[in-house]
């Protein structure tokens, strides 16, 4: 039994629209003079690359990896780590959704620690501190900013890979939503999902007192705690209230960093206390069928969470009350199948696909996908309920 738990985060937080501006000053604090952007060629055209690029001002010496692509693979890994050795940055800036920042992340770690990001993938694996790191999130989102992990996708297993280390914690989270302003329709809608999904597998994790992490096995996830469960309960509450209306008027700037702050929180929460089934079952998934991270796990979300309704029911009903909706006189199974629907509704409204036959997947591939979802103990251990592979084929075949 577990009786302690921790908490860890990006070494600061700069939150605010206009953030951006302070990029020099992070900089400059940190030490660094020769700085790698990551980036891609969609935010060099929204004109986002520029705003950040002339922020920074005249002072350092500056280059720029522009190959990002979104769930980006291994290779693209290998490109961007390539050309940091040859301009040897001493500090780098990961700019742009989740995928450029795991970029800027693992390149961070390979340049102060050598090898392959093969030799760091699952839990705790890099040695040494990664370069200074700042992250400037254009989604609302991942929480790639404050987490500690990193996901690629390894094409020729047809599978995301994640590797989680404190170490690739930024040291600077310099979230400034009007950076989200130009984020298209498709991306707004499922990184948002992606974001509600990260605090409600938080906060219906298993809990910390009772976390299965066998003997010698380290894990940067604990299961719920307290504070895991404030920021959890703050991010569902901004989510809840916000994501359909930035869905349908992008420009608002209130609920875009409404957006931005919730999905923060949702990353401070699930980076410590971790994140669960729906994660597992869509690694497998979005590996095989290319569909974004956010869209496939938005689809799994009320499957996953009628799964584990039994387990969970106390906390689903909460999630309802979070999502706006009154539970006044429900029963908890009441009241967690009214957030079950209500986050079926949300799905409906922005676009997020609701049955697995949409993202191009076979029938036939269904048994893989729950076997190999199953694999993934770091994730699936932090689910409040133990799954069986007979049980994911049938949840995944109820969603097909
Ligand atoms: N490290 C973590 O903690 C973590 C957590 C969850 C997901 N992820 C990973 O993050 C990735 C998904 O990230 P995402 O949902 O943020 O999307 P993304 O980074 O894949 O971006 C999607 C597309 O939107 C474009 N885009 C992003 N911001 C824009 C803006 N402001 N204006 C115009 N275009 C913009 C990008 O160029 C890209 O083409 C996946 O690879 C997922 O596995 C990582
Ligand atoms: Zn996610």
């Amino acid at each position: 039994m577990r009786t302690t738990w921790t908490f860890s985060s990006a070494g600061q937080i700069i939150f605010g629209p206009g953030a951006v501006r302070q990029l020099a000053d992070a900089a400059r604090r940190l030490g660094i003079e020769r700085v790698l952007f990551v980036t891609d060629q969609h935010l060099i055209e929204a004109g986002i690359f520029d705003e950040a690029r002339s922020a920074l001002g005249e002072n350092f010496t500056i280059d720029v990896f522009a190959g990002g692509e979104p769930e980006p693979s291994l290779q693209a890994a290998d490109e961007c780590i390539a050309h940091a050795r040859e301009f040897r940055p001493n500090g780098i800036v990961g700019l742009g959704g989740g995928s450029n920042m795991d970029l800027a992340k693992v390149t961070a770690a390979v340049m102060t620690n050598g090898g392959h990001p093969r030799d760091y993938f699952g839990e705790d694996k890099i040695p040494l501190p990664s370069l200074p790191l700042i992250c400037i999130p254009t989604t609302a989102g991942t929480g790639s900013e404050v987490s500690a992990s990193c996901v690629l996708t390894d094409r020729e297993n047809a599978i995301k890979i994640g590797m989680m280390s404190n170490y690739m914690r930024p040291a600077v989270a310099l979230v400034d939503p009007s950076l989200t302003l130009t984020c298209p329709r498709k991306v707004t809608a499922d990184s948002g999902i992606d974001a509600l999904t990260h605090a409600i597998e938080a906060y219906t994790a298993v809990d910390n007192a009772t976390f299965p992490l066998p003997p010698g096995v380290l894990s940067l996830y604990q299961g719920r705690h307290p504070l895991g469960d404030c920021l959890a309960e703050k991010a569902i509450s901004l989510i809840g209230a916000n994501l359909v209306n930035v869905v349908e008027n992008p420009s608002d700037r209130a609920a875009r960093e409404a957006m931005a702050l919730g999905a923060m929180l949702a990353g401070l929460a699930f980076s410590n206390v971790g994140v669960a089934l729906v994660h597992a079952l869509e690694y497998p998934i979005g590996g095989a069928t290319h569909c974004s991270h956010g869209a496939g796990n938005g689809l799994l979300l009320p499957y996953v969470m009628r799964y584990n309704m039994p387990y969970r029911d106390r906390e689903m009903a909460q999630i309802a009350r979070l999502l706006g909706k009154d539970i006044s006189g429900l029963s908890n199974g009441e009241g967690a199948e009214l957030a079950i629907r209500t986050i079926e509704t949300l799905n409906l409204q922005i676009g997020i696909p609701t049955r697995l036959r949409e993202l191009g997947t076979n029938y036939d591939q269904i048994p893989e996908f729950a076997a190999k979802a199953l694999g993934i103990a770091r994730v699936v251990r932090v689910n409040p309920r133990v799954p069986q592979v007979a049980e994911m084929i049938e949840l995944l075949q109820g969603a097909y």
